[in-house]
């Protein structure tokens, strides 16, 4: 852990893009029961003689009890409840291209623009963005280097990846260039564009995600010009191999046999949840702990926990064992259920939405946790 040792280091703003496309439990669940019943009745011989396996179908009751989900924002949201396609795809109108008018970039700048507006600054102000995503629309170039090219920043930009810890670990690289002098104040986005990533014709987890991306103003909190910022008290962050959350997709795609690669569901996103629930929490639970410990704190200092936001028995579980009791809209806020999970960005949406009560002095922890396995917690008080 590296405690802000020489600087007080603040977040003095947080802006949110919302995609255009509301899609409800019902609407996903429909379509997919559309294209699964076509698909049983198309292969029916196949299926009547053991060949193939039929479709099941899925269930809005389930999704909605078994994640806490009811509705999540998509970019392209109409092709993948469209039961013919079930999947992101851009509409023959758009007329950029990946390298004129990347999907991430409007998504991106949406955010950053509330961010710098909450923080009182503009472009030239900022001289680093980190662009810390799970999921990148293109390898280069670098997508923060597009960001700073359009909003005018200076000095440097750079990608980086942590799975669902994006922003948390994006928040911590930009503690690191303040301590070391690198820059003084950082714009840190994670944009999660990630539904064109999964597979929406797997039962298991076609309800799962939702596009979404938040940006951060970090900064040297002794030329803030924010009034009351979040000062962050420390930071703790923790990496645990594991394969149980995957996606394979990257280069490797592009090397395999066959001309049918798109359909190779190993590129798709897939995880085994009973074990992520069952190995996650508890490590989460015990890092928390932990890092209110390193900093001579109790659970009770704390005024709201902002967690991950996957799946609302694993926050539920984790407020309770942290808390001691059963966790509240006020202690521990949930947005999963309008936002689904939006993998490194739920958090920070979490935060965005849930902070204007609190008071100067009061002390909450921003903890995200996912693929990886990574934790990530930020300590903070309200200056
Ligand atoms: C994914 C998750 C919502 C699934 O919930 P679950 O209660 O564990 O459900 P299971 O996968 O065990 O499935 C239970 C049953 O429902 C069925 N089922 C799965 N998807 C279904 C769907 N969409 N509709 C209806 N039934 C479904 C399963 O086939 C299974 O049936 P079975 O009991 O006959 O085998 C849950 O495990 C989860 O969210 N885990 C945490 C994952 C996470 O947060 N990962 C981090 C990502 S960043």
């Amino acid at each position: 852990m590296t405690k802000n040792i020489e600087k007080n280091i603040a977040i003095t703003g947080t802006g949110l893009f919302v995609p255009p496309c509301a899609i409800s439990n019902e609407q996903l669940v429909n379509s997919y029961n559309g294209y699964a019943e076509q698909f049983n009745a198309d292969n029916a011989e196949a299926i009547e003689n053991g060949d193939l396996e039929a479709m099941e179908m899925s269930d809005v009751a389930f999704v909605e009890k078994a994640s806490g989900i009811k509705n999540r924002y998509m970019m392209e949201g109409e092709a993948v409840i469209d039961p013919a396609l079930l999947r992101a795809r851009l509409s023959k109108e758009a007329d950029d291209d990946i390298y004129g008018e990347p999907v991430s970039l409007k998504m991106s700048l949406g955010a950053a623009r509330e961010a710098m507006e909450q923080a009182n600054i503009s472009g030239e102000d900022i001289d680093l963005v980190i662009f810390s995503s799970s999921v990148w629309e293109r390898i280069v170039p670098s997508i923060a280097c597009e960001i700073q090219n359009k909003l005018g920043t200076k000095g440097f930009a750079y990608d980086m990846a942590m799975g669902c810890s994006s922003a948390t670990f994006g928040m911590s690289a930009a503690m690191d260039a303040i301590i070391s002098g690198m820059a003084s104040r950082v714009l840190v986005i994670t944009c999660e564009y990630i539904t064109p990533l999964m597979n929406h014709r797997d039962r298991d987890s076609h309800f799962i995600f939702g596009d979404a991306a938040v940006a951060m103003i970090v900064e040297d909190e002794s030329i803030s010009q924010a009034p009351n910022p979040f000062r962050v008290i420390s930071r703790k962050l923790f990496t645990d191999f594991s394969k149980n959350i995957r996606a394979g997709f990257g280069t490797r795609m592009m090397a395999e046999e066959g001309d049918d690669v798109m359909e190779n569901p190993d590129w798709r996103f897939s995880q085994s949840g009973r074990t992520v629930f069952r190995e996650l929490i508890p490590a989460v639970i015990n890092h928390v702990k932990t890092h209110l410990s390193d900093e001579e704190l109790e659970v009770s200092d704390l005024r709201r926990m902002w967690l991950h936001q996957a799946n609302i028995h694993m926050n539920q579980m984790a407020g309770r064992k942290l808390l001691g009791e059963e966790p509240t809209m006020d202690t521990s806020p949930v947005i999963l259920d309008e936002f689904a999970n939006t993998a490194g960005a739920g958090v920070i949406i979490a935060f965005h939405k849930h902070r204007a009560d609190f008071k100067p002095g009061e002390v909450g922890v921003i903890c995200s946790f996912g693929a990886g396995y990574s934790i990530g917690s930020l300590l903070v008080k309200r200056i």
